[in-house]
């Protein structure tokens, strides 16, 4: 019997070692919340006997690691599976370099498992040519309770009592906003702006239809003449500066505020930060009944050797398993993105952001990110948020020269 067990698992360990394959993975996730979500990703895969091959790109955002991906499939050497998200998932499919994994959605039941405006975003031509990680959302708001209590500020709920809080803080001797003069928080926080000052419906037609009337019309100029006023309320040292170093100036009380998505989480929590006690979390100003949603994704390249298809495959089939949605979700500050989870062990931001989701798709405010790559294609996003930076950076431009130059940008094809 124990013969039989011993040469039974020799057999298994053996099969395992030759269909071993190695797979390369691209991501941008380095900070610390992030890594060690990406952690929990290339365990996973090796449970399996496959081999991980790390491709980070360092980069909020993932401007850099799309560059590099860019290049390596240009010169015919693309990695197994790439970070890519939104619209960029069908231009690269359009392109005829990704994988078809149908086989592995059908056989794990992804269309039962996905929200339909999950599973349209992974889909080519109605095949599976992605697999979706988590749903992060956008339109939050990080604060330092212990330096707002210091200030004598109140959590704001709408852009008035933002710049209340804001002169409190900065009386108070902390920075008020934290934030990093890179384009895409510069957009991020533009995004938010838009959403919590214009509503859902200008946030549709501007940012995801892009209408040109709506483009131009008086409640832009009043989003941009608020997302300038925030600038106001960020230090003289945002230029350059990483996300996740100005997540940690709240960490450390050394400012009040962040206006970011939700792997600012993440590094609340890698820091040892208990939400509700030492950090909140709180939907942007004006934005408590929408949602601006970013799914992370990894798309499939593909590949010529058996043993990366089977690793390939394999890294699919681990990403939409329960139990590693719940302990990425858990590092990385999003919320799972298969149905039917249980959400006993999130916290409470990521319990809010369970049921807003829900609510907000149910109300038609659940809306792709624009700053995240869900909403337009990639060059009419990539010179929106140039122009959106333009102005964030240009003391002189006014509201009326940004949204001249936001509505021509958004005609980029
Ligand atoms: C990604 C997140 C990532 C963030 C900062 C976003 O675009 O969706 O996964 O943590 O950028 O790098």
């Amino acid at each position: 019997m124990m013969k039989t067990t011993i040469t039974a698992l020799a057999l298994a360990a053996s099969a395992a070692v030759a269909n071993a394959g190695e797979i390369e993975v691209l991501h941008w996730w380095t900070s610390g919340g992030e890594a060690k979500a990406a952690t929990a990703l290339k365990l996973s895969l090796q449970k399996s006997g496959h081999r991980w091959r790390d491709f980070a790109v360092a980069g909020g955002g993932g401007d850099s690691a799309m560059t590099v991906l860019k290049s390596r499939v240009v010169s015919g050497n693309a990695p197994s599976a790439a970070q890519i998200k939104g619209p960029s998932i069908q231009e690269w499919a359009r392109e005829g370099v990704l994988a078809n994994i149908d086989d592995v959605a059908k056989a794990e039941k992804w269309n039962d498992l996905l929200p339909p405006v999950v599973s349209d975003i992974m889909k080519y031509k109605g095949s599976y040519v992605a697999v979706p990680v988590n749903v992060h959302r956008i339109n939050w708001l990080w604060t330092n309770p212990a330096v707002f209590a210091k200030a004598g500020a109140k959590v704001p709920t709408n852009w008035d009592e933002f710049f209340t809080a804001a002169e409190a803080l900065k009386k108070a001797g902390v920075v008020p906003v934290a934030h990093g003069g890179q384009n895409w928080q510069d957009f991020t926080t533009f995004e938010v702006v838009a959403l919590g000052v214009g509503g859902a419906d200008f946030y549709k037609k501007a940012l995801v239809q892009l209408d040109q009337g709506t483009l131009k019309s008086p409640t832009m100029e009043k989003v941009l003449t608020t997302f300038k006023r925030v600038k106001d309320y960020t230090d003289k040292n945002a230029p350059g500066r990483d996300w996740n170093l100005a997540t940690a100036m709240v960490i450390k009380g050394e400012a009040g505020m962040q206006i970011m998505g939700d792997w600012a989480k993440g590094e609340f929590l890698a820091a040892g930060k208990v939400p509700g006690k030492d950090f909140g979390c709180t939907p942007a100003p004006g934005t408590a009944k929408s949602y601006s949603f970013n799914i992370d994704s990894f798309a499939l390249f593909q590949l010529k050797d058996e043993s990366k298809i089977a690793a390939q495959k394999e890294l699919a089939k681990q990403i939409m398993a329960p139990e590693f949605q719940e302990v990425f979700n858990l590092n990385k500050g999003s919320i799972p993105v298969r149905l039917g989870m249980s959400m006993d062990r999130f916290d409470e931001c990521a319990k809010v952001s369970a049921k807003d989701f829900v609510d907000t798709a149910k109300a038609g405010t659940l809306l792709p990110s624009i700053a995240h790559g869900m909403a337009v294609p990639s060059a009419a996003e990539g010179a929106i948020k140039d122009a959106v930076s333009q102005f964030w950076n240009t003391d002189k431009m006014t509201a009326q020269e940004a949204m001249e130059k936001i509505a021509s940008a958004a005609k980029t094809k």
